[in-house]
């Protein structure tokens, strides 16, 4: 009997439990994210265009090194959707000090303070900021600071610039982290144009991803910024610090520090050559200039493609030009991401995959055939030993981003996955077809934000409908909504890398020495090719032959040195761990600092090294590098 009754009261509480979960979810399925302009709904911004819409952003700030921060205003106009009526303004915000709202209904005129309310903070998407605006306004001011620690500012002391008298700053907004440092809609389907007023101490230079005055030598401590074309928010971006400037033709030039000027101009020597080239493929280049920064080496990314002012790291500086697809790359998104942007992450591979793709072309048109085939390869081999170990669910093109942050849909499906899925159309049309829809449909998207459901209906109805013996929507489906790679997907091959392949087999056979491998003529992609195709357990003994032949610890290029470290972990190769060391508290680019650790921390020796490293290195890299160190280490 005693028995029953608990069983009793135990259905009863497993059936409440039930119900009130069941309850939760249905009032999150009746409250679903806002649409973006395109229709799609964007869960990483508590944003509700569809009922106000921020249009314009108007910046007035102050930098302050000392204090860290950026405080000031943004001045935001609104536009009221008719069902929109009497509904809030709903911005994000993570991490921000919102000190006071107020609205105005006469241009600015006068202003009214009115009621805002911030909510909890989520640890993926910040803080939703409600402002009750009345109707008849059109101007939304919010005084505002930012927090020393926020995610998408970084803050060098002077010693930690090339020049170490200077104190530096820069922002990185992608995909999520323009809301650290604006009151703002921040989701890519909101696209907004902007100005900025910034304040910087006297002696410093300020830039931004808007019009630059590359004549403009003077550092009063004021300058004005305005970007006249709508761009999703996460392109808004600045740089402040001891810049120097150096033209490369009428329309291009690169932003340094003075030491590193002259290093940084013959690297990007080719980047009007670049932007003719993309040109002659997809169009005229709409942005006015194209300029880069090139940062710290604490810059957690490769580039990112900031409108009139790329922002690149200083490891691809080579010296001898052969990182600078990565320029190829950042000028692609000019097209495939400024111009045709993807509406939510969800859809981030239209950025990425279409880039990846052009930056492949824009190599071929430079550097010639033999190049691009080599980076189509590696991309290829990077993309198949990264889908081995990955989740299915995180394979597919249009990625399930729910309940995740974005910056984890960073993997190599959206850009490798992706152009081989549009090279692989390129070979089923033709080239001139496939070159002539790609145009168009940059005509057909520009300035726009659209959705991966968009460009399909876009493809079947002029590219499939076309052609309809050569692409098939089925095919298509396939490519883009379903995990791996579909049996259909271009093999690239390189004539090089055969060669190289020879060379590797004799050397590991025992054929040859490591010293008469034909190495001294390779080209950088040739060494990562081979570095790529020994085995993972090459050994000590091997790896000692190939440094006394080749001084591989000193590799001098970024990306080779990399991967030659990542192998001295893995086969627990001493000599190299000074450098390894110098390497990681020097440089602060996530794609080489991550994997470094994630390999140390496979091994209790080696966790404990990652963990003395880390204690030195961890205060010089970016709040985005940091956060990936310190899942990898469980901090
Ligand atoms: N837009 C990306 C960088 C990015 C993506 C930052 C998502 C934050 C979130 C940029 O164009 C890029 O892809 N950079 C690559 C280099 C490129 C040559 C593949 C990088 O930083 O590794
Ligand atoms: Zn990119």
């Amino acid at each position: 009997m005693k028995k029953y009754f608990y069983s009793c009261i135990w259905l009863t509480v497993v059936l409440a439990v039930f119900l009130f979960l069941t309850g939760c979810k249905s009032t999150a399925v009746e409250e679903p994210a806002p649409k973006t302009e395109s229709g799609a709904r964007d869960i990483h911004s508590y944003s509700e265009p569809d009922l106000v819409k921020v249009k314009n952003v108007d910046l007035d700030w102050n930098v302050s090194f000392e204090k860290k921060t950026i405080s000031g205003t943004a001045d935001l106009s609104i536009e009221r959707s008719e069902k929109g009526k009497g509904a809030p303004l709903k911005l994000d915000t993570r991490d921000l000090k919102i000190e006071k709202a107020e609205t105005s209904s006469d241009e600015g005129k006068t202003w009214k303070e009115a009621e805002f309310k911030l909510a909890e903070p989520d640890k993926i998407l910040g803080s939703g900021l409600t402002v009750t605006v009345p109707d008849d306004a059109a101007r939304v001011k919010i005084t505002y600071e930012t927090s020393p620690s926020a995610s998408g500012l970084q803050w060098l002391s002077p010693e930690q610039t090339a020049g170490k008298k200077q104190p530096y700053m820069f922002s990185q907004a992608q995909a999520i982290h323009a809301r650290s440092f604006i009151p703002i809609q921040d989701s890519p389907g909101n696209r907004v144009t902007y100005s900025a007023k910034v304040k910087t101490p006297e002696g410093l230079l300020a830039v931004m991803s808007a019009e630059n005055n590359p004549e403009g030598t003077e550092r009063p401590g004021e300058f004005s910024f305005k970007m006249t074309k709508a761009i999703p928010p996460y392109l808004i971006a600045i740089g402040v610090g001891d810049l120097a400037f150096k033209g490369l033709s009428d329309r291009t030039g690169v932003y340094t520090e003075p030491s590193m000027l002259d290093k940084a101009a013959f690297e990007l020597g080719d980047t009007e050559k670049m932007v003719e080239a993309t040109e002659k493929l997809y169009g005229k280049y709409r942005w006015g200039r194209y300029d880069l920064l090139v940062l710290p080496p604490s810059f957690p990314f490769g580039g990112m493609e900031n409108p009139e002012l790329t922002f690149a790291t200083p490891t691809m500086l080579a010296g001898d030009k052969s990182l600078v697809s990565l320029v190829a790359h950042e000028l692609a998104h000019s097209w495939s991401g400024n111009l045709v942007t993807n509406a939510t992450w969800r859809d981030f591979w239209l950025n990425e995959g279409f880039t990846t793709y052009i930056e492949w072309r824009i190599v071929e048109a430079v550097y010639g055939k033999e190049r691009a085939d080599m980076e189509m390869v590696l991309a290829k081999k990077g993309l198949e030993e990264e889908m081995a170990k990955q989740d299915p669910k995180d394979q597919v093109l249009h990625v399930d981003l729910d309940g995740r942050d974005p910056d984890e849909g960073f993997t190599g499906v959206p850009y490798t996955k992706g152009a081989l899925f549009l090279r692989h159309l390129e070979l089923a049309v033709g080239r001139d077809n496939f070159d002539s829809f790609l145009k168009g449909y940059f005509d057909h998207f520009a300035f726009q934000s659209i959705t991966t459901e968009q460009f399909k209906e876009y493809l079947k109805a002029n590219l499939a409908d076309k052609f309809t013996d050569k692409v098939s929507m089925d095919d298509v489906e396939e490519w883009i909504e379903k995990p791996g790679l579909p049996a259909n997907a271009p093999v690239p091959v390189s004539e090089a890398f055969l060669k190289v392949d020879e060379g590797l087999k004799e050397w590991m056979i025992g054929k040859i020495e490591a010293s008469a491998l034909p190495a001294k003529d390779w080209s950088t992609q040739e060494w990562l090719h081979f570095l790529g195709g020994l085995p993972a357990n090459l050994g000590t003994e091997k790896m000692t032959k190939l440094d006394a032949a080749f001084a591989l610890t000193k590799a001098g290029n970024s990306e080779i040195e990399f991967k030659w470290l990542m192998m001295a972990v893995a086969n627990n190769y001493e000599p190299a761990y000074p450098r390894l060391e110098e390497f990681l508290t020097s440089i602060g680019r996530r794609k080489f600092v991550a994997p470094l650790f994630t390999e140390l921390a496979k091994t209790p020796e080696g966790k404990k090294r990652a963990e003395e490293i880390y204690a030195k290195a961890r205060q010089g890299y970016h709040p985005i590098t940091q956060a990936s160190v310190d899942k990898i280490l469980g901090k």
